[in-house]
């Protein structure tokens, strides 16, 4: 099969098509032809490397364990192994094809990928392949992120910093279908964007600084995480809560070693005594229950991924390049079945 491969870590201008060993699945496996695969900031610096600790955390020390990057995508299932129940050949599949964190490679830049069966969900027959592949990463960051003492209320109030980007626009929605008030912050260009997704407020985060408007919100997600957590505590009421999500700008934060990491475990260690910051010990979603969610989120129209534009697998360093020094409005989509 075609698939991109990374011999090493280094800019993805090194990055190329192969033709590779088709994938074989073990017993609890499914076969996808992958229709669409998406890009995402973490495949970014898994190619990279960096930050250099991913590197200790399982993606491979010296160079990359799994040489074919990518984490999610959507196809068609080509093969089942023998203890496979939840899914047959020909059912329409999307799923992240890692097992853990996205810090690895997942084999999803390929025609084919073997992913467990636990990491797939049905794709809903309205739903494209382009838009299923958008949603994975994406999506459990956010079931995840939301997790905790609102999940199981109404969060009146929200306020989502990048809501344009992948992870954002998926909270922004997920938010409104259960009932928020939400009010979504990003750079000029996708303002329109974010209000036909249904934001109640759109603001430009360039050119207002939201934590000094005197408006109050149960729940902040912070995607670029451009402001310190105490400032985006005025912002917050007394038992609202602040989501760190966290972006490394495609290394321009300058944290090559470690990267956010020290950053989250502040926060840990201060959640003992400010109770918005978030603890480490809430219950997290499994991948399928999450996979799951999401499927019904895509299938009831809860959620609508935004495609950017579509890449054939040849093209995959200019979809890298488009991926980091554009503006996206939406996801950037490779697509292996145009392999040629
Ligand atoms: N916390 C977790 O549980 C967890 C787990 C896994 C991964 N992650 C991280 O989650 C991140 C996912 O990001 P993503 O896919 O949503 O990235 P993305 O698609 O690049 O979205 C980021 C958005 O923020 C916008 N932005 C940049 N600077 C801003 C500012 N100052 N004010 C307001 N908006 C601003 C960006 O606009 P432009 O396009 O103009 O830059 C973009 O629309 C990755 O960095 C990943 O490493 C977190």
């Amino acid at each position: 099969m075609k698939a991109v491969f990374q011999a090493r870590y280094g800019p993805p201008e090194m990055l190329e098509v192969r033709d590779v060993a088709t994938p074989v699945v073990g017993d609890e496996e499914v076969l996808v032809r992958v229709h669409a695969a998406s890009l995402h900031p973490d495949v970014w610096h898994v190619v990279r490397g960096r930050p250099f600790v991913l590197r200790l955390m399982g993606a491979g020390f010296a160079r990359p364990g799994n040489p074919i990057p990518g984490t999610d995508m959507a196809g068609v299932v080509e093969s089942v192994g023998s203890s496979v129940t939840r899914f047959g050949l020909g059912d329409a599949v999307f799923g992240e094809t890692v097992a853990g964190h996205q810090w690895t490679n997942g084999g999803a830049f390929a025609e084919f990928v073997a992913v467990h069966q636990d990491q797939l969900a049905v794709k809903p027959a309205g739903v494209t392949f382009e838009e299923a592949a958008a949603v994975p990463s994406s999506g459990l960051i956010v079931l995840q992120n939301l997790r905790g003492p609102h999940s199981g209320r109404p969060v009146q109030t929200a306020l989502v910093n990048g809501a344009g980007g992948g992870v954002g626009a998926l909270a922004l929605q997920i938010l409104k279908s259960r009932g928020s008030r939400v009010t979504a912050v990003d750079v000029a260009g996708k303002l329109e964007m974010l209000r036909a997704l249904g934001a109640d407020e759109a603001i430009d985060g360039m050119r207002e600084d939201f934590t000094r408007r005197q408006v109050r919100y149960d729940l902040i997600v912070d995607v670029p995480g451009n402001h310190p957590a105490r400032s985006c505590r005025r912002a917050l009421n007394p038992d609202g809560r602040y989501v760190l999500i966290g972006h490394e700008n495609y290394g321009a934060s300058g944290r090559p070693v470690f990267g956010l990491i020290p950053r989250f475990l502040g926060l840990m260690l201060l959640s003992r005594f400010v109770k918005q910051f978030r603890g480490p010990d809430l219950p997290m979603p499994t991948k399928k229950e999450a996979m799951a969610a999401l499927g019904d989120l895509l299938e009831n129209g809860a959620i609508t991924p935004v495609i950017d534009s579509s890449f054939r697998l040849a093209e995959v360093r200019e979809a890298f390049r488009h991926l980091v020094e554009d503006e996206l409005h939406g996801k950037v989509i490779l697509t292996p079945l145009n392999a040629g």
